[in-house]
């Protein structure tokens, strides 16, 4: 697919999952921009989307924990490419913790990131996006729909991100801006896979219940995220959508005791 001359807005877009998404778009040729907290991984980042086949690539460090710093990063976007074409929300925050055993802090901070992050990325960009035609993507996560023990944090704070996603379907469907979830599988070669399956033996476990047979790929969540911001996906808002080669048709599978029975044990 040919994204020559859209600006593309990648939030969380310097690792994992979410940079390889930033990349797709930059070797389809669009103008990219990209923002997270660590100055070197936005520079960093910036360069391999110039090295992608980007027309134009930028970057901006902040938290998106900070409204007014979202503002300012994205307003700064906005003043260098011009309306958004595709915004992909993707900045999150994880770790495996019993709910009796972690901090009010603890809890709230993953709520934060993802759920209050969600919020002030969306309300910066309203004004910078293009009405109409623009394509909204937040990343969302299996945990929105699914419980899984050690996850309650990232639970309800997904479970919010997809209420977004199909409330603004509603709200700003009307200006002619769709807006999806795309929940990925387990994707390999991530901190989120790592955190949550930190041993060969505990990925294993999760592979046998893919029914597809292998972990995901960065680009296989990429692919979709390409669809949505192109005229094939010009009709559909307000879904989630996983790429998950069929393994949440399990629920949360082993996964979702395994965090648990390691938290446990770890506790003796
Ligand atoms: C219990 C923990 C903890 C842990 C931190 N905390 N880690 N509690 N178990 N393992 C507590 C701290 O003690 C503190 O509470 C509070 O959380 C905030 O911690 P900080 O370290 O001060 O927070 P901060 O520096 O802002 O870092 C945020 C973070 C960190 C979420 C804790 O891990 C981070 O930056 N993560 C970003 C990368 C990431 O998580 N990627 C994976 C995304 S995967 P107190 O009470 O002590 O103050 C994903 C879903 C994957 O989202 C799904 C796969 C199926
Ligand atoms: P990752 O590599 O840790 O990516 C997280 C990104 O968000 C990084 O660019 C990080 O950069 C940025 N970020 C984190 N906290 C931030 C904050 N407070 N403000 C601004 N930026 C912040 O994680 P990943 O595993 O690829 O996950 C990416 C997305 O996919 C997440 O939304 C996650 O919930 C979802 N997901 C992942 C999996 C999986 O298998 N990995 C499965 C389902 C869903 P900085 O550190 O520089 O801030």
């Amino acid at each position: 697919m040919e994204f020559e001359g859209k600006a593309v807005v990648v939030v969380g877009g310097t690792s994992g999952i979410n940079r390889g998404i930033a990349e797709a778009f930059a070797a389809g040729g669009a103008r990219v921009a990209v923002a997270s907290r660590s100055e070197q991984k936005v520079a960093d980042t910036v360069a391999a989307l110039q090295a992608a086949g980007a027309a134009e690539a930028h970057g901006a460090a902040f938290d998106v924990r900070d409204a007014g710093a979202v503002v300012e990063g994205l307003a700064g976007f906005h003043r260098a490419m011009g309306d958004f074409d595709v915004l992909v929300s993707g900045a999150a925050g994880n770790f495996p913790a019993l709910t009796a055993e972690m901090s009010v802090n603890a809890f709230r901070t993953v709520v934060e990131i993802d759920l209050m992050g969600t919020v002030h990325v969306m309300k910066a960009a309203h004004g910078f996006l293009r009405k109409p035609g623009a394509s909204i993507v937040n990343i969302s996560a299996p945990q929105a729909y699914l419980p899984y023990e050690g996850q309650a944090h990232v639970c309800a704070a997904k479970a919010g991100v997809d209420q977004i996603t199909r409330t603004l379907a509603l709200e700003w469907g009307r200006e002619g801006v769709r807006i999806n979830s795309v929940v990925p599988g387990f994707i390999e070669g991530t901190e989120g896979a790592d955190r949550l399956a930190p041993t060969e033996e505990a990925k294993a476990g999760v592979i046998s219940d893919i029914p597809l047979g292998r972990l995901g790929r960065a680009e296989d969540v990429a692919g979709m995220c390409l669809f949505l911001a192109s005229e094939m996906g010009a009709y559909v808002s307000g879904q989630v959508i996983a790429v998950d080669g069929a393994l949440y048709q399990r629920g949360s599978g082993r996964l979702g005791s395994m965090i648990g029975e390691m938290l446990r044990g770890a506790k003796g």
